[in-house]
């Protein structure tokens, strides 16, 4: 593999070299001017460029604008889609107005920086390429990098089994979007998965939804749920399921993943709703499956390593650095919408335009605030932005009564682009988390 590394910087010039010299040929210029001049080079000489790692801002001519004009070239001489040149764009600020601007400008990808090794397997990978691994570390047999690229290698592959959505989410969906939908019709979908009925009129005999007396079939626990709730309830438990595992190091950190995703998803329904958006459960979907790319990772990796501490540091971190591109490719082969894909792919994003989809910002705001309510695998950042373990920072597994921090809260929402854009008052949100975040310690583990 050839690959041109385009930065003004050095120092990023350097980290790229440093990362990638092990995957190809790599030859790295400083300006948009070089760049043309290595490309004309190599195709004088007949061996082409596989691969551009592109920064987006750079001195006269920008990334964006190299990006259009190397496009531009390709149409004129006429190389057909698959023979064109894969372009890698790295950006220092999570900008989504910059990235679909260079999406419609033809981009194979995006990363930001600091870019780790295993985003750049993972996106090369994406793209068709089978870069080298890292390096095994000897006798500290293999590190999680190696680890991890591992598991991008066969996914790409096809030999890892990916989980199944129970497609009577679909069906429910698409029934739900009829005219007219009856409780009967609902429940001639959900009576064929026996698991998810039964659990449906547990869930209507709780004590979030129980009236005078017991439910005893599925009929009457549907007419109690409501159709609209009932949608919501079966995404619930149909992604529950995906999180379930029989090694107990995996299952504790599965119900973490799954705690943070039920929190995110409560939150961001309920935040729509106060902004009067109605595809509720959409957005409830898309904050239970936001983070999905962490549970086939950590699965894959258990599988590949049985004894592995699973909750190891730089193993999660490494995970976090890749589990949004891998969760998009994910929910692609699972069929699900380009909404939800998009949702998986920028929810960590911190720079959202005015007409960013709404459904993004909702799910983008929650993720935001579900660490600050104890839902989360990071309780903090440093100052890089780069997530920092603390002891414990579940609330739900310190058995403690976890204490919003209003100051806290209120400082991060005053930060928070996807809250401008929405237009939400900070002092609402925080009285909206006040009053689900009992919810949703009391409801996550009814699924
Ligand atoms: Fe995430
Ligand atoms: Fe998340």
């Amino acid at each position: 593999m050839k690959i041109l590394i385009v930065d003004d910087e050095e120092i990023s010039r350097r980290i790229l070299l440093l990362k990638m010299e092990n995957m190809g040929t790599c030859v790295a210029v400083n300006s948009a001017k070089e760049a043309l001049a290595e490309l004309e080079k190599a195709k004088a000489e007949k061996q082409p460029f596989d691969v551009i790692t592109l920064d987006v801002s750079m001195p006269v001519m920008n990334g964006q604008e190299l990006l259009e004009h190397i496009r531009k070239k390709e149409v004129q001489d006429k190389i057909p889609k698959n023979d064109r040149i894969k372009i890698l764009m790295i950006t220092a600020r999570m900008n989504v107005g910059t990235i679909n601007a260079c999406i419609k400008r033809g981009c194979n990808g995006y990363l930001t920086k600091p870019v780790s090794q295993a985003q750049l397997i993972q996106s090369l990978s994406q793209m068709g390429f089978e870069p080298a691994t890292p390096e095994k570390n000897g006798e500290q047999g293999m590190s999680h990098s190696t680890g991890v690229a591992e598991i991008i290698k066969r996914f790409y592959s096809g030999k890892i089994i990916l989980p199944v959505f129970p497609s009577i989410v679909k069906e429910v969906e698409e029934l739900l979007a009829d005219k007219d939908p009856s409780v009967d019709d609902l429940a001639k979908i959900v009576e064929k998965d026996l698991v998810i009925s039964g659990k449906l009129i547990t869930i209507a005999n709780s004590s979030l939804y129980k009236g005078l007396e017991n439910v005893s079939s599925l009929n009457e626990a549907l007419v109690r749920l409501g159709l609209k709730h009932t949608l919501g309830i079966c995404s619930a438990l149909a992604t529950k399921n995906l999180f379930d595992s029989k090694n107990e190091a995996l299952k504790t950190e599965m119900d973490k993943l799954w705690v943070h995703s039920f929190a995110v998803a409560t939150l961001a329904r309920r935040l729509a709703e106060e902004k009067g958006i109605d595809n509720l459960e959409t957005i409830f979907l898309m904050g239970l499956v936001h983070d999905i790319g962490k549970m086939l990772l950590m699965k894959a990796y258990v599988d590949m390593n049985p004894d592995v501490c699973v909750s190891d540091e730089n193993l999660q971190l490494t995970i976090h650095e890749i589990h949004t591109t891998f969760g998009g490719v994910l929910l692609k082969k699972m069929h699900f919408s380009q909404q939800i894909i998009k949702v998986a792919e920028i929810h960590h994003w911190d720079q959202f335009e005015e007409n960013t989809e709404k459904e993004l910002l909702v799910v983008s705001l929650a993720d935001s605030m579900a660490s600050e309510m104890g839902f989360s695998f990071f309780s903090k950042k440093d100052e890089n932005n780069t997530p920092e373990f603390e002891e414990g920072d579940l609330a739900l597994e310190t058995g403690n009564e976890f204490k919003l921090n209003r100051d806290k809260i209120m400082d991060k929402l005053s930060g928070l682009s996807a809250l401008k854009v929405l237009g939400l008052d900070p002092e609402k949100v925080f009285s909206i988390i006040e009053q689900i975040y009992p919810m949703i310690r009391e409801t996550c583990r009814t699924f």
